[in-house]
Formats: C-alpha cells, sequence, structure tokens
C-alpha cells in the first residue's frame, strides 16, 4: 500500500515535470525569434547591395525608396543618404561579420563632402548615422575631424535670436525660417561634437534649440506641429503649419516618432529631468493614438481622412520602437510600459505583411511607409530610414534583453 502511494507520488511528479516542460517549450516556441528575423535581414541587405551596385549611375549612388519595381537612388545631398551606410554598421554590429564592416566604410565615405553642406539641417541625418556610427564603432580619427566639421556646418544655420536652427532653406516664399520637428534628431551631432571638443557652443546650441522646440512646437496635448516658422529678426513666431502632415492641426505620424526620439536623446545626453518630461509626454500620446490600428502601425497621419483607407507609415513604428527601447531604459515608471510597446512594435513590422520576402522589394527590408503623401511622393511603399530604424530597434531589443 505504501509502495503503490509512493508510485502514484513519484507518477505525478514525473506527469508534472513533463507537463512543465512542455509548457515552456511552448512559451519558447511561441516567443519572437530575434535570431531568425536578424538572419532574414542580412541576407535581404546582401541582396540590397548587389541592387546598389547595379543601379549606381553617376551621382546617384544611395537607395531611398522605390517606385513601382525601380530603385529610387540619390546623391549624397540627399538627407536620407546616411542611412545605407548607417543600416551597414547596424548589420555589423548585429553579425559581428567582419564584411559588413568593409561595406559600411566603403558606403560612409562616400559622404565625405557632406561636411562642408551648409545648405540643410539633415547634415545631422546623414553624417551622424554614417560617420558617427563609423566613429563609434572604428575610432577612427579622421571621421572624427569630418564628424567635427559636419558639426560646424550645421551649428552655422543657428540663429540666436529664434534661439533654433533652421531646417529649411527651400520654398522662401513660403517659410522665412522654417523649423520641424524632424530637426530635434540632429541635435545628438551637436551634443556628441562638444563632448569631443570641449567647446560648449554646439551643447548651448543644443540646448537652445530643444527649449525653444518645447515651447513652440507642442500643442496642449503634448502632439506637436511639423513646421514653426520664425523671424530672424524679433524671434516670434509667424506661423505654425504643416508640410507633410494632412493638415496644419493634424498629427503627423512621423513627426511625434521624431520628437519622441528626439528628446529621448536629449535625455542621454544632458540628464535633466524636462527632456526626460518631453520624451514621456511624447509617448503618451504616440501610445494612445484614438485610431491606431489592432497592429500597431499608424496611418501616416493620425487624422488623415480616410482612415482606415489611408496608407500606413513603417517608418514612424520604427523610429517609435527604437525610440521606446531606449526611453524605457532611462524611465523609472513606465519602463514595462514603453518595453512591451516598443516589442509589440518590432514583433508585427517582422511578420510578413511588412517585412520584405528576401529577394523582393529591391532589397528593402520593410514595405508600408508614407513618405510625403501631400506630394504623392513614396506613398506606401518601402524607405530606407523605416530600415534604418527597424535594425537599430532589433539592436537594442537584444541589448536590453541580454541576448548574444
Ligand atoms: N525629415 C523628413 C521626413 O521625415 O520625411
Amino acid at each position: 500500500m505504501i509502495k503503490h502511494s509512493k508510485l502514484t507520488k513519484n507518477l505525478a511528479v514525473v506527469l508534472l515535470l513533463a507537463l512543465t516542460v512542455n509548457s515552456c517549450k511552448k512559451q519558447v516556441s511561441d516567443q519572437f525569434d530575434i535570431d531568425a528575423v536578424i538572419s532574414k535581414t542580412e541576407l535581404q541587405l546582401e541582396h540590397a547591395c548587389k541592387v546598389v551596385e547595379t543601379n549606381t549611375k553617376g551621382k546617384k549612388i544611395l537607395p531611398r525608396s522605390i517606385d513601382g519595381d525601380r530603385v529610387i537612388m540619390v546623391s549624397s545631398s540627399d538627407w536620407t543618404s546616411g542611412f545605407f551606410p548607417g543600416e551597414l554598421w547596424m548589420m555589423y554590429d548585429l553579425t559581428g561579420h567582419e564584411k559588413w564592416k568593409n561595406k559600411a566604410i566603403q558606403y560612409t565615405e562616400l559622404l565625405e563632402k557632406e561636411q562642408y553642406n551648409t545648405g540643410t539641417h539633415d547634415v545631422g541625418f546623414m553624417m551622424y548615422c554614417s560617420y558617427g556610427h563609423g566613429y563609434r564603432t572604428t575610432g577612427n580619427p579622421e571621421y572624427k575631424k569630418i564628424l567635427i566639421q559636419t558639426a560646424k556646418s550645421l551649428a552655422s544655420r543657428y540663429n540666436d535670436t529664434i534661439k533654433c536652427t533652421r531646417s529649411w532653406d527651400h520654398n522662401p516664399k513660403l517659410y522665412t525660417y522654417p523649423v520641424i520637428i524632424d530637426n530635434m534628431m540632429n541635435m545628438e551631432l551637436l551634443l556628441w561634437a562638444s563632448k569631443e571638443t570641449g567647446d560648449n557652443t554646439f551643447k548651448d546650441i543644443a540646448l537652445n534649440h530643444a527649449n525653444t522646440t518645447i515651447k513652440n512646437h507642442f500643442r496642449k496635448d503634448n502632439s506637436s506641429y511639423h513646421v514653426v516658422d520664425y523671424s530672424p529678426e524679433t524671434g516670434e513666431v509667424i506661423k505654425k503649419v504643416t508640410n507633410q502632415g494632412f493638415a496644419d492641426e493634424s498629427i503627423w505620424a512621423r513627426g511625434q516618432a521624431w520628437g519622441l526620439y528626439g528628446y529621448t536623446v536629449m535625455y542621454r545626453e544632458t540628464h535633466d529631468p524636462k527632456y526626460l518630461d518631453q520624451a514621456n509626454k511624447i509617448a503618451q500620446v504616440v501610445l494612445s493614438y484614438d485610431k491606431m490600428p489592432e497592429d500597431n502601425i499608424p496611418y501616416w497621419d493620425m487624422h488623415a481622412p480616410n482612415i482606415p483607407n489611408e496608407p500606413r507609415d513603417a517608418s514612424a513604428a520604427a523610429i517609435t520602437a527604437s525610440a521606446l527601447y531606449e526611453l524605457s531604459t532611462h524611465s523609472k515608471t513606465n519602463k514595462k510600459t514603453y518595453k512591451e510597446a516598443a516589442d509589440k512594435i518590432i514583433e508585427t513590422l517582422s511578420t510578413k505583411n511588412y517585412l520584405v520576402k528576401v529577394g523582393e522589394k529591391q532589397g528593402f527590408l520593410l514595405d508600408h511607409s508614407t513618405g510625403n503623401w501631400p506630394r504623392n511622393s513614396e506613398l506606401d511603399v518601402p524607405i530606407v530610414y523605416a530600415d534604418y530604424y527597424f535594425l537599430e530597434a532589433l539592436k537594442r531589443k537584444k541589448e536590453l534583453e541580454g541576448i548574444k
């Protein structure tokens, strides 16, 4: 009798163990397989390199997006030129495969002359995503010199009456001194240059720019305008409008993502709580969109007129996910919420609805981004910056989860 009950007990333990192992297995198999996604992106980036090699013509040397079946190639002066080299650096980080480092160097160095480009704020994007990543990886002193020269070019666009750097020079009939929310992304280069050179001018410009933007770019509900146009003489706001959104008062999805990312970086680099506060406020906006689709990939504008029949913007989602991963490391109260929200986005972007099949769509990684709806340009297509921030988000997710 005693023996029998012992046997039953042992059997029960074995059964329980088997059930536990099985349920663990199930949990593991249900889990997102980040390495499988990275392997796919690596194969697709190999395809992209071949596409770029065969489509390089004259000054058109870097991939930006697609139009029908055709890859759209751009010159080094295009605002998106730094993203492809940046992706190559990112792939080197993700895989450790030396070939990506060599390719990253090759494509980064195509941008060298842009260090002297004083005609746009976008040099921050262009050079910090390429040379900036290259410098962090290699410590190449030549890259440092180029980045410092770029910071000087960007700083030349600062107006101390307005206390902002100017975004665009184009459309002088439309704008006097336009500053766009996207410009927050260029402050990282200035903050870096200050640390490297000990020259506080760069940092002061970045802080002033960020503070003026907090003052003038945000609405009461913490969503942001796209463009604020200033008077350079008085520093006063002339108008608050949109260029790429649906309407002046609408919520252009990528603009919110740029703001979220920009203020997260500002906090990382300064530890000033007002920037963390701003990033948190933007996160609340982005995470509580009224009409957010079930899959967490926003419409290109959250007030677009024909929702749910409007194109999405996967780029806004990828930028948001990458920013939220970082913000989760700074936030004390919303750590889990931000990490889980970023995970949800990345898992969706990794499904077949968004992640392009290896060998298709000219080597781009993600489908369904929207570049400039009002100009009828790049609607619901793959765009290079979506891919860049997607890879950055994957890298941040791996780092956060301690995955080797
Ligand atoms: N910075 C331009 C854009 O987001 O389309």
